[in-house]
């Protein structure tokens, strides 16, 4: 075996999960942005975390309002989905930029992907610095699902969403 970065390893482990993260801000925009690094973290309570580039606007609205939505979207958004992972919150409403349709969520204020197999309501439990990345762990406080909508998972690394 070679030693190889980690980038390359990433290229090499994919295809990962992949989800649209919402926010709202508390002056009330909303934004999506694109993440792969998700997982389950415990059953009792649901829980989940995301670890979020310290560089990305959405991390700062998560710091502030305590709350996100998680969105596994469906197979028709592949192209709308990727490009919410190459542009910023701070600089384009991306909602109307990509055509996003979006729904209430129950009990968060962060908007839902309508067009999606699982939409998670999470409240921040804690944040955790991880070098260049902070992890956000946060309860689920709701799931709703359509099991009839097909799941996106990225590709060479995070070059290109498909289903598997
Ligand atoms: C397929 C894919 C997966 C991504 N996964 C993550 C991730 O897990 N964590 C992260 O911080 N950025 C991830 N990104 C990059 C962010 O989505 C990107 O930096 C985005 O512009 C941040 O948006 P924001 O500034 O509106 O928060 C991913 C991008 C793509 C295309």
């Amino acid at each position: 075996m070679k030693e190889i970065t980690v980038s390359q390893a990433q290229r090499m482990s994919s295809p990962c999960p992949f989800a649209l993260l919402g926010t709202k801000s508390a002056s009330g925009k909303e934004n999506f942005m694109a993440v792969s690094w998700w997982t389950y973290l415990s059953n009792h309570p649901p829980m989940l975390g995301v670890c979020l580039s310290n560089k990305g606007y959405s991390g700062t609205v998560i710091r502030k309002q305590g709350e996100f939505s998680l969105n596994l979207v469906a197979l028709e958004l592949s192209s709308a989905a990727l490009n919410c992972g190459r542009c910023s919150g701070r600089d384009i409403n991306k909602i109307e930029a990509f055509g996003i349709e979006t729904m209430d969520a129950d009990h968060i204020s962060a908007p839902l992907v309508r067009n999606s197999r699982i939409c998670f309501e999470c409240r921040l439990n804690s944040a955790h610095e991880a070098g260049d990345h902070t992890f956000y762990m946060a309860e689920i406080v709701a799931i709703h699902a359509d099991e009839n909508k097909k799941q996106l998972f990225a590709f060479e690394g995070y070059r290109r969403l498909d289903t598997v």
